[in-house]
């Protein structure tokens, strides 16, 4: 693995941008290649081998950017594809969900654990799955939250609407009377002023983004090579407005461009025309 070759990153849309955050404080010289696949969102509705042909076509577009690894910041893909990647590609690919296990694992004390996802991933059975190889004594209760990710992606952060959506779903987890809540979707973070006003703060919230990372450096000798800041790349195979004004919002005074691509099979681009949205 080449230290200078960029990281890729994706997922259906500005969910992984959570991950690259954790991903710029502790590797700040590592140049990341976005791709947020808005074209087909939300990916936690959709049937596993659509999800497994969008993943394959993605790392076929980032690997034209020689990427080094590649990070499937986005649960569903890593609980339905992962596999399927990891044996496609002749690089390492990091899912989510074993790292936000293991974060899980690190928090409970009471060995009662709730993840909330979407419905592929929580249809997908992997949480459970992952709980039973690495800590067979902690009960996990999955709860699928379908209007996340679109509340999410349309800035409906901090609405009343939000807000009872919200309660209907984390109420049978705080029956089942968890401790710890895993983020299962990495759009989740964006929720949570609204999931920490509902739960209190008896519960742990985890954002498995830092697990994530630890994984990476494991694979990554040191913390890039180049010397000057990066030039991270974004792309969306949807709209880049809207990418771009939630993105925006969530990267501070970051310089965001956000440039719009649509793949064919090959992840070959597939645009007509770019468009590009930037500051
Ligand atoms: N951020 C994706 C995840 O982690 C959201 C999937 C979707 O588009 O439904 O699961």
């Amino acid at each position: 693995m080449e230290n200078n070759q960029p990281l890729g990153v994706f997922d259906s849309g500005v969910g992984g941008l959570t991950v690259v955050k954790s991903l710029w404080e502790h590797f700040p010289n590592e140049q990341i290649i976005y791709f947020g696949d808005t074209a087909h969102l939300p990916y936690g509705s959709r049937d596993p081998q659509e999800i497994i042909a969008f993943g394959k076509e993605i790392i076929n577009f980032l690997l034209k950017y020689s990427v080094k690894a590649v990070i499937a910041a986005c649960n569903t893909s890593s609980s339905v594809s992962l596999s399927f990647l990891q044996k496609e590609f002749p690089i390492p690919i990091i899912g989510m969900i074993e790292p936000a296990v293991r974060a899980g694992i690190k928090k409970t004390k009471n060995k009662r654990v709730g993840v909330i996802a979407t419905s592929a991933t929580a249809n997908s059975g992997a949480y459970e799955r992952t709980f039973k190889e690495l800590a067979a004594d902690v009960q996990v209760f999955v709860q699928a939250c379908p209007l996340f990710v679109p509340l999410v992606e349309e800035g409906r952060i901090e609405r009343r609407e939000t807000y009872q959506i919200a309660r209907s779903y984390l109420q049978p987890l705080q029956e089942a009377g968890i401790d710890t809540l895993i983020f299962g979707c990495t759009h989740y973070p964006f929720l949570t002023p609204v999931i920490r006003h509902i739960l209190g703060d008896e519960v742990q919230l985890v954002d498995p983004a830092e697990e994530v990372v630890m994984e990476l450096s494991s694979l990554l000798k040191t913390d890039g090579q180049k010397k000057t800041v990066p030039q991270h790349l974004f792309f969306a195979s949807g709209s880049v407005a809207s990418f771009y004004t939630i993105g925006k919002k969530f990267l501070n005074s970051y310089p965001l461009t956000v440039e719009h691509v649509s793949l064919d099979e090959q992840g070959r681009d597939d645009s007509l025309s770019r468009k590009t949205a930037s500051t």
